[in-house]
């Protein structure tokens, strides 16, 4: 049964947009209009580990959840062991049906992703989109640590903005707008704990297989499954298009 209950609309965010002037403006309208039923998706990237810190301070407990894929690099397990204990943070961890996973790899190779980027696609929607749909089939709004110069599809995103796809429950994007610069700022300004993986030019995290080191000069994202086009690189998390 699906117990969510949309209560915002786009038109009711616009008028919130605008006066949130900083990312905690973001996180403490969300705190006093979707606590307890909103949670941050956190992929361990550096924006995650940020925002973990930020919104522990505003709200103790916010909830935190992580889609764990089963092909995670050993790194990301470790820091989200040393952010859960120094925060007192418990992460909610999504798993793939075990099922779906086996069917694919048995039929399509365990390397796959490689092959094809439909395969590619398929992976991502049975590892990551399937699980957020079922975390999120529960909430009245998600946060990410999405930015905008990320990634073309993401240049037109808004600080509140309802999610279409995802049952037209509220995304709440509170770094839309800092750069890569700012982000690394406030890390060690507040001495935030991060992914020892971004020390080995991993600007960006994602599955172990299908991410890289980025080397001087590349786009941050350009480790992100790196034998495709920039087209094609969104797993469906935060693209309209997918599963
Ligand atoms: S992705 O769509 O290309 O994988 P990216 O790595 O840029 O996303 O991360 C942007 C945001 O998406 C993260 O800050 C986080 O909110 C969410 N996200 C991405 N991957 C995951 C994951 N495995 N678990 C939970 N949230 C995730
Ligand atoms: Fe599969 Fe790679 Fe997508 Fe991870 S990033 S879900 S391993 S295709």
């Amino acid at each position: 049964m699906d117990l969510t209950v949309v209560k915002f609309t786009q038109r009711e965010l616009d008028e919130v947009n605008p006066t949130l002037k900083t990312a905690e403006d973001a996180l403490k309208w969300t705190s006093d209009n979707l606590h307890p039923k909103v949670a941050k998706a956190s992929s361990f990237g550096v924006e995650d580990s940020l925002l973990i810190d930020m919104m522990t301070k505003i709200n103790p407990k916010f909830r935190f959840f992580t889609l764990d894929t089963g092909r995670l690099p050993q790194e990301t397990y470790d820091i989200m062991d040393n952010l859960s204990k120094k925060y007192n943070v418990i992460f909610e961890i999504m798993f793939p049906e075990a099922r779906e996973v086996e069917e694919m790899v048995q039929t399509k190779g365990i390397n796959l992703f490689y092959d094809s980027v439909e395969n590619r696609r398929l992976c991502c929607g049975i590892r990551k989109v399937k699980p957020l749909r079922k975390m999120l089939a529960n909430l009245d709004g998600w946060i990410t640590g999405i930015r905008r110069d990320q990634t073309s599809t993401r240049e037109n995103a808004k600080m509140l903005e309802i999610d279409e796809k995802y049952n037209g429950i509220v995304k709440v994007n509170p770094l839309l707008d800092w750069s890569w610069d700012q982000v690394w700022n406030y890390i060690k300004k507040n001495n935030v704990p991060y992914n020892s993986l971004i020390d080995k030019g991993y600007s960006s995290i994602g599955c172990d297989p299908c991410t890289r080191a980025i080397k001087d000069g590349e786009d941050l994202r350009a480790g992100r499954w790196w034998w495709e086009s920039d087209e094609t690189k969104e797993c469906g998390l935060h693209s309209p298009e997918g599963v």
